[in-house]
Order: structure tokens, then C-alpha cells, then sequence
């Protein structure tokens, strides 16, 4: 084999309380990496997205660079990329990027990696952009579905979402800064009070009941986040009224996707989810900011695409 091309999901980060330890992936976007042996030494990057191309600060690059070293391997690889989740906005962008290329990398070279190490290379990918090693997004992104991602061992834990949730995302049309999870990460408070610990952990707990007992609506009502969600809001215009709409039309919970700008609202097959869309947009129109809305579902994780 001298080729493969793996393909994988856009994914929502945190879901509220969940701050770096819960990761959804979602059928919104794609990325899609080849990767290709090369007999010319070395890593190249061939895309025509507007993305680093130098291997050691692309996310792609740096998951293929750890790996050949990890695994000894000599040949020159080129990766080619195609980004169609996009970057910046708290969609998963780096991590969909890192997890095909995981995925295509360890069936290129027959690895057979458990899913602890195929998400553990995949994390050295989110460095690129974040700054610092977190799991939630590319775990989702590589195993599909929602996931809690417990540290120190590494060990990712997998749910099967109920088949009926439906999340409508808002993305808004915003100049997100280059580091921009760097940026909204730096205004996170250090401490938090015992009572704020509190109440994220009950409505973290009752978020992992609700994908248990496979129920939107304890899912989206536990949405609920007192420490993170208040301290970046305002890098979001219009974040409460998109909210607050949101959830009059109809939504069980509403928070920022990831480490935003994006706001990400949680429903059920049965309701108006269209509607909930234009909710969100016209919060967002209060604000003067355009954005995109896109209705989806859980997805599974990334996969090796078979031509
Ligand atoms: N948990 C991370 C954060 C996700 O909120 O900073 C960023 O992609």
C-alpha cells in the first residue's frame, strides 16, 4: 500500500460543564488527509487551503512527524490536505485534521494502534494550534460519538449518543485571532469557587447519565456551565441573545461549542430545529455579525476512505 486517504468529523468540545473532558463529534464537517510515500526524504504538505504548510507548525505535519520517529520510519511522506471543517471557530478544526491523519498513517503502515495511542498522537497534532495538549475534540474526532476523556493514564471512554439528538450550530462570520484557542483559554480563571465547582460537576454527571440513558432532553438541560462559558462569552457578540433565543425556540441547552466563537445549541429529532436556527441567527443579527447555521447529528469517527 502505498497510499491512503482518511476522512473525519467536525466535533463540539466541553458540552458547558465539561471544560477539556468531554468532546461530541458531529456530522457538520469533514476533513479529509492523504498521506503518501515518498521516495524523497522528508515530510511535504501539498493543499490549497490557506494553512500552514510548513510540517512543524501544521497539525497534519507535526502527528506525521511524532509518528515516523515513534515508529522509525524512513520514507518521505507527502500529505495532502483538504480542510472542510473550519478553522478557528471551536469546530474541531486542528483535530479533525490530526485524527484522519492518525487514522490514514496507522493503516498506511499497519500499526493497529488501540485507541488510547490513536488518540494520544493525535493530541501532539492540537499543540500546533492550541498551544497546549488537550484531548476532548480529537478524541471525539478519531472514535466518534461522545467521549469523557479521563488523564493520567490517558483513557478515553466512549458513549454511543442517542440516535434522535440534534445540535444546531451557529458559526458566526467573525476575524478569529491566529492562536485564538491560546487567546480564549488565557481568559479562563485559575480558581473557582467551591460552588461553581459544584454545580458543573452535578450537570456534568448528568450529562453523562443523559448519553447513558440515551435522552436529549436531560442531555441539553444539564448544559450548564458557570466557570468557562461566563468568562469568554463576551469574545462572542450577541452570545445571550443568541442564547436566549435559542432556548425560547425551543433548544434544551445552549452553550459555545468548544472554545467558540461558535454557539451550539442542543435538540431532539422532534423539534423545530430550523427554527431554532433563525433564532440563533437573529441573536447573533442583534449584534450586527452575520453567521452560518447548520443542523446536525452525531457522527461516527474518522475512517479510512475506500475508493
Ligand atoms: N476544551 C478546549 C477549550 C477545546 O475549551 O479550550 C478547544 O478546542
Amino acid at each position: 500500500m502505498n497510499s491512503v486517504t482518511a476522512k473525519a468529523p467536525s466535533s463540539t468540545a466541553n458540552l458547558g460543564p465539561g471544560f477539556d473532558v468531554f468532546g461530541l463529534a458531529v456530522d457538520a464537517f469533514f476533513d479529509e488527509i492523504t498521506l503518501t510515500k515518498k521516495k524523497q526524504s522528508g515530510i511535504t504538505i501539498v493543499t490549497q487551503d490557506d494553512i500552514p504548510t510548513n510540517p512543524e507548525s501544521n497539525t497534519a505535519g507535526l502527528v506525521v512527524k511524532n509518528l515516523r520517529t515513534e515508529f522509525k520510519i524512513q520514507d518521505g511522506i507527502e500529505i495532502r490536505i483538504k480542510k472542510g471543517v473550519p478553522a478557528g471557530f471551536g469546530m474541531g478544526s486542528s483535530a479533525a485534521s490530526a485524527a484522519a491523519t492518525v487514522i490514514a498513517f496507522d493503516k498506511l503502515y499497519g500499526l493497529r494502534l488501540d485507541k488510547n495511542s490513536l488518540v494520544s498522537f493525535a493530541g501532539i497534532g492540537e499543540k500546533a494550534s492550541a498551544g497546549s495538549v488537550h484531548y476532548d475534540n480529537v478524541a471525539a474526532s478519531v472514535l466518534g460519538g461522545f467521549v469523557i476523556v479521563k488523564t493520567n493514564p490517558l483513557d478515553i471512554i466512549r458513549i454511543d449518543p442517542p440516535t434522535n439528538l440534534r445540535m444546531c450550530i451557529a458559526v458566526p462570520e467573525l476575524d478569529v485571532p491566529k492562536k485564538k484557542t491560546k487567546v480564549s483559554r488565557g481568559v479562563i480563571p485559575k480558581k473557582v469557587s467551591l460552588s461553581d465547582s459544584v454545580l458543573n460537576l452535578s450537570n456534568a454527571a448528568a450529562i453523562v447519565a443523559g448519553f447513558m440513558k440515551k435522552d436529549p432532553k436531560l442531555i441539553g438541560s444539564s448544559i450548564i456551565d458557570v466557570i468557562v462559558e461566563p468568562a469568554r462569552q463576551h469574545m462572542i457578540p450577541g452570545f445571550a441573545k443568541v442564547k436566549e433565543n435559542a432556548l425560547k425556540a425551543g433548544a434544551f441547552g445552549v452553550t459555545i461549542s468548544g472554545a467558540g466563537p461558535s454557539v451550539i445549541a442542543f435538540s431532539d429529532k422532534s423539534s423545530d430545529l430550523k427554527r431554532i436556527c433563525l433564532a440563533m441567527s437573529r441573536g447573533f443579527s442583534s449584534a450586527n455579525t452575520k453567521c452560518q447555521t447548520v443542523i446536525c447529528k452525531p457522527s461516527t469517527g474518522a475512517k479510512v476512505q475506500t475508493r
